[in-house]
Parts: C-alpha cells; structure tokens; sequence
C-alpha cells in the first residue's frame, strides 16, 4: 500500500462532468465529420469513455499506451512506446485524449510519433494542465482545467496504480 493518501477534493465528479461534456461538444464542433480519437493509457481511459460518450455522431477510437512516470511521483524524463495502435492515421482527423499535461515529454512524444503518420489533422485534448511544469513548449488544443503544481489522482490518475477510480479528482499528500 502507498504511504500517501488522496486528501482535498480538487475537481468534484460534478465539474469534471460538466466540462468534459463541453469539451466533447467543442471538439464534435470543430471536427462535425471524420474523427478519431485515440485515448493513451491507461490514465486517459476513464476522460475518454465519458468524452466519447457525449460526442454526438460516430467517431472511431483507438488506444495506445506510453510510459512516463516509472513509480511514485517524479518524472523519469524518458517516454517509451508500450502499445501502438491498430488503425492507420492517413488522411483522419485524429484527436489525441491525454489526462493530464504535465512536462510535455509524453505528449511531444507521442504528437511527433503521430504526425509521421499523414492525419489529414492532429489535434490534443487534455483534461488536466499543470502549465508551471512544462519542461518543453508543446500545443494543447482543449484543455479541461489548468491546475497548481500539486500530484492529484482519481478519474484514471494513478499514484502508484492506485486511485484511478475515484470519480472526483484528489490532492495526494503526506
Ligand atoms: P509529462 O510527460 O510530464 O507531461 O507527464 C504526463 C504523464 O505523467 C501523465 O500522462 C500522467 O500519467 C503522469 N502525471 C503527471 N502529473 C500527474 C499527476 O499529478 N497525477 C498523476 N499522474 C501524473
């Protein structure tokens, strides 16, 4: 078990609702006819069911999988390629579905991977950014809420492989 605990409720189940459903509208708005969305696990799983499920029309998903974090809290700085897709992105309009923007490696990363694949567009929601941690500049293009440099958990964030089914978004702390 961590030694940590999730404490102050951050983000309610409530307001994380209401502006993931906006979010999907925008994103539906902006791209009305094809759209891919692809989800990065695993801490995007629980943002992208919701989102997906407030988007009118039919969209197409598919699932890759990265590590960042090794253990605890801190950054390791390295990103490597755990799962790949199963669909090719040539000539789609792909939306790429992050939990949360915290450096920027991973998603620099994984923006560079995909553009060598030909979508016709790439385009980056997150539902969290931490923009006081960015180590490098990278374009988030929907953006859930902009929170302090604090390690939260739950709505698919993990410490350590726990809390990922909080429905509300927690400060871990000692
Ligand atoms: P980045 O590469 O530093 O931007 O980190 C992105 C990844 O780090 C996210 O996809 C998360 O898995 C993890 N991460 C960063 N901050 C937090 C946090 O506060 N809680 C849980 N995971 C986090």
């Amino acid at each position: 078990m961590a030694e940590l605990r999730p404490a102050e409720i951050l983000l309610s189940e409530a307001q994380i609702q209401k502006r993931v459903a906006e979010m999907a509208l925008e994103i539906r708005k902006d791209y009305p006819d094809d759209l891919h969305v692809i989800a990065v696990l695993k801490g995007a799983f629980i943002f992208l069911s919701d989102l997906a499920r407030h988007m009118p029309g039919h969209v197409s998903l598919d699932f890759m999988a990265v590590s960042s974090y090794a253990k605890g809290t801190t950054s390791s700085g390295e990103v490597k390629m755990v799962k790949d897709l199963d669909t090719a992105l040539d000539g789609r309009n792909v939306v790429i579905v992050e939990d949360i923007v915290d450096t920027g490696l991973t998603l620099t990363y994984l923006q560079e991977i995909l553009r060598k694949r030909h979508p016709k567009s790439l385009r980056t929601a997150c539902l969290l950014s931490k923009p006081s941690r960015r180590k490098v500049e990278v374009t988030v293009d929907y953006i859930g809420f902009t929170i302090e440099d604090r390690f939260v958990v739950g709505y698919g964030l993990d410490f350590d492989e726990q809390y990922r089914n909080l429905p509300h978004i927690a400060v871990i702390q000692p």
